[in-house]
């Protein structure tokens, strides 16, 4: 218990000796996440525009496709999944979209099942919509083909 008070005094004159610009931490010693001061002026992260149309080739075999076209607008939950309404059969025949494969009805058994299996239906884990996003770090990643 009495630790604790000490503690919460500890705290109470750290952020009185804060708040009121004490001589050893002012807001431009204070260094933020992105490396910058507390104070500095932030910009707007840039967004980045999804490739529509485009077929990028897969970087390996096992590869999730990336999604041709943008998905902020199709809600997924527990009710409703407006992937299904273009991707599953008989809707991906009607719509011309390619068909989810045989795979997505597998349950962790390897157990064929009428529907998508839930280890599948959150869609977006797996295929994110493809963007002229550049990479975050500077890498010498190749396709697996080309190391072959
Ligand atoms: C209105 C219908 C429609 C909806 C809804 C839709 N898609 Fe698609 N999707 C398509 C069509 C059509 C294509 C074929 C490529 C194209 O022309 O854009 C496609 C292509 C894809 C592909 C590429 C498949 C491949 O073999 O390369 C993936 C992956 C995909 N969609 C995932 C999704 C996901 C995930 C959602 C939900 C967030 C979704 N789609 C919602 C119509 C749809
Ligand atoms: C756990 C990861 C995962 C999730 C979740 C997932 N997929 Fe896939 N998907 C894959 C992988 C891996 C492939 C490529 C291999 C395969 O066919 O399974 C694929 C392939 C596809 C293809 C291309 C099929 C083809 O024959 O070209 C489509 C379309 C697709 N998924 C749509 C969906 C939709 C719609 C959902 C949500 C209902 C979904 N996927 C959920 C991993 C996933």
């Amino acid at each position: 218990m009495k630790s604790k008070i000490m503690a919460v005094a500890v705290a109470l004159g750290l952020a009185l000796g804060l708040g009121m610009g004490s001589a050893s931490v002012s807001a431009e010693d204070l260094k933020g996440l992105r490396g910058a001061a507390v104070n500095t002026p932030d910009k707007a992260p840039e967004t980045f525009r999804v490739q529509d149309g485009v077929k990028l080739e897969r970087a390996y075999r096992q590869q999730p496709p990336l999604v041709p076209h943008t998905t902020d607008k199709y809600e997924i939950d527990l009710k409703v999944n407006q992937c299904l309404r273009c991707h599953e059969w008989p809707y991906s025949d009607q719509e011309k979209a390619p068909k989810i494969s045989d795979l997505h009805y597998l349950d962790r058994n390897g157990v064929r099942q009428d529907t998508v299996n839930g280890n599948r239906y959150v869609c977006t884990q797996c295929h994110v919509s493809q963007v002229d996003a550049k990479p975050l770090v500077e890498n010498k990643f190749q396709p697996a083909a080309i190391n072959r």
